[in-house]
């Protein structure tokens, strides 16, 4: 595989799959949080945020598919080697499953990566 397609399915397995992927798991407890403690400013905030990750995973998904498929290799596979390559420790539970397969973020790619 060449280096800088090497380089680009690495960083979409580690931004979008794994960090902004997490902002999925994360953000409705927050606002769910700040909205008992009467910050409803922030929730609101919050949630916008939490709704504009839902397209940036789901690009990168696709865009990992897509370069994948290119370079005819599993995808699922090749995000397991790169996410343990490139992010140090273990996923960390509970996952938003149901966000995550609206995206087209199959539990096979992370669960077997998860604390
Ligand atoms: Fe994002």
């Amino acid at each position: 595989m060449p280096a800088v397609t090497q380089d680009l399915l690495a960083r979409l397995a580690l931004v979008p799959m794994v960090l902004e992927a997490r902002g999925l798991d994360t953000t409705p407890e927050a606002v769910r949080r700040f909205r008992a403690g009467g910050d409803d400013a922030t929730a609101d905030i919050l949630e916008r945020i939490g709704m504009e990750e839902i397209p940036h995973v789901a690009a990168g998904v696709r865009w990992f598919r897509f370069l994948c498929v290119r370079q005819n290799v599993d995808p699922t596979a090749t995000f397991h080697t790169l996410t343990r390559r490139n992010f140090n420790g273990r996923l960390k539970p509970p996952f938003n499953t149901d966000a995550r397969m609206r995206v087209g973020f199959g539990e096979e790619f992370y669960r077997p990566l998860s604390a």
